[in-house]
Formats: structure tokens, C-alpha cells, sequence
């Protein structure tokens, strides 16, 4: 593929920024249809920012506390996005609320990933409260980003096991391998136009589906019969 021709993608993001380097990664593959051509945190802290750096991708820091309001920040925001030339958004660990305006500016084009199986567990604490919820399976999920807070129409959802003895950390860690594989997947296949929001749908064209996939969680084998 004509390196011209990859969709301009800005990430952004608030903290550690794994998900990001997972985008970043997959753009090195051949024929990947998109290039991360940006990095954009609203806190300066972010340590993904340093990370994008390293790998010679432009950052930006708009940090929301200069702003008096959510929309005067998203004004900035939205303009820096411009002026990267950036025609996806990834966020990746963003973690600001936006905005109907600004999410109605990005429609279709923007993407979101959610620690958890939507619409189950919106919001934050995702993995303490697939805990106390008693779930036998839990997980991640990409969407498009919408005006309704983790409610976005679904991309790829991954599914993990939850075991007995998890606590938050252990499968925090579970459920972000799984986020690792479907963000740049996710991205891949949008950047490709093989998926793509219609209305309130999501339209995929030539994306497989393993219909044999099953997971069951705990193992639901079975003695002999004899
Ligand atoms: C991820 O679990 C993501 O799903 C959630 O926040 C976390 C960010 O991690 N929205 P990272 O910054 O991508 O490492």
C-alpha cells in the first residue's frame, strides 16, 4: 500500500498509553491502512506521551484545567486535531467526558475502547464491579464513540475468563492483553472502510467471523459416561 494513502489517525489519551503503543505497533505491519500521526494527552503527565516521543510520533498536550469550560477545551482539542491533518481518533485511555458537539464533529470517525463486555459495566472500576458482579466472563470492547457515554455502536469485543481467585489487578492485566488485539484489529478494519457506522449500525464488509469460537467459563467438561 502506498504509504500517502494511509489514513491520518491521532490517539488520544490521559495516562500509560499501552493501547496506543498497540496502534503504534500494528502501523509498522505491512499494508497497515493507517498511520498514528499523533499523540494527544490532556494531562501532561501522561507517560504515553513519552512513549510516542521515543517512537518519533508528534505529542500535544491540551490540558483540560486550562479551560474554564468542557467546550472551550474541546474547541482546542478539536483544532489541534485539524492541524495534525487527522482523520480517525482513537482514544485510548482518554479520560475526559466529551461533549454531543464535539462527539457529532468526529461522528464515524472516532473510536473508543471500554474495559469491559458493553453495555455491561459502563463507566469507570470496570473490573471491581465485573467482581462483585459475580461474572464468570468478562472482557473488552471497541465502539464508536457517541453522545451516549460508553454506548457507541460495537466494533470487536474480546472475552476472557474470570478465575476464583482474581482480584482487580489480575484481571485488569487479563482483560488489556485482549484490548491489545482488538484495538489495532478494530482500527485496521475502519482505516481499511470495512467497517463502518451507518446510522446507529456498524457495517462490516469481508471482516471473518470464527463461528466456531466458544468460550466457557468455568470448564464445563463432563465425565465419561461409561
Ligand atoms: C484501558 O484499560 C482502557 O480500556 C481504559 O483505560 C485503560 C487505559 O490503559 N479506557 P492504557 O493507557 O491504554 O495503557
Amino acid at each position: 500500500m502506498n504509504a500517502e494513502k494511509r489514513i491520518r489517525v491521532a490517539a488520544l489519551i490521559s495516562g500509560r498509553g499501552s493501547n496506543m503503543a498497540a496502534l503504534m505497533e500494528a502501523a509498522q505491519k505491512p499494508g497497515c491502512p493507517y498511520e498514528i500521526v499523533a499523540v494527544v494527552s490532556n494531562r501532561p503527565e501522561a507517560k504515553g506521551l513519552e512513549t510516542a516521543s521515543a517512537a518519533g510520533i508528534a505529542t500535544a498536550v491540551v490540558d483540560h484545567k486550562a479551560f474554564d469550560s468542557r467546550e472551550a477545551f474541546e474547541e482546542v482539542l478539536h483544532e489541534t486535531l485539524l492541524a495534525f491533518g487527522a482523520e480517525l481518533v482513537a482514544c485510548a485511555g482518554f479520560m475526559r467526558i466529551m461533549t454531543a458537539g464535539f462527539v457529532q464533529r468526529w461522528e464515524g470517525r472516532m473510536l473508543n475502547i471500554h474495559p469491559s463486555l458493553l453495555p455491561s459495566f459502563k463507566g469507570l472500576h470496570t473490573h471491581r464491579r465485573a467482581l462483585e458482579a459475580g461474572v464468570r466472563v468478562h472482557g473488552a470492547t471497541v465502539h464508536f464513540v457517541t453522545a451516549d457515554l460508553d454506548g457507541g455502536p460495537i466494533i470487536i469485543q474480546g472475552v476472557v475468563p474470570v478465575l476464583p481467585d482474581d482480584d482487580e489487578e489480575t484481571l485488569a492485566a487479563r482483560v488489556l492483553e485482549v484490548e491489545h488485539r482488538i484495538y489495532p484489529a478494530a482500527l485496521w478494519q475502519v482505516a481499511a472502510g470495512k467497517c463502518r457506522l451507518e446510522g446507529e449500525r456498524v457495517v462490516m464488509e469481508g471482516w471473518p467471523v470464527d463461528k466456531t469460537a466458544r468460550l466457557i467459563s468455568p470448564t464445563p467438561d463432563l465425565p465419561e459416561s461409561e
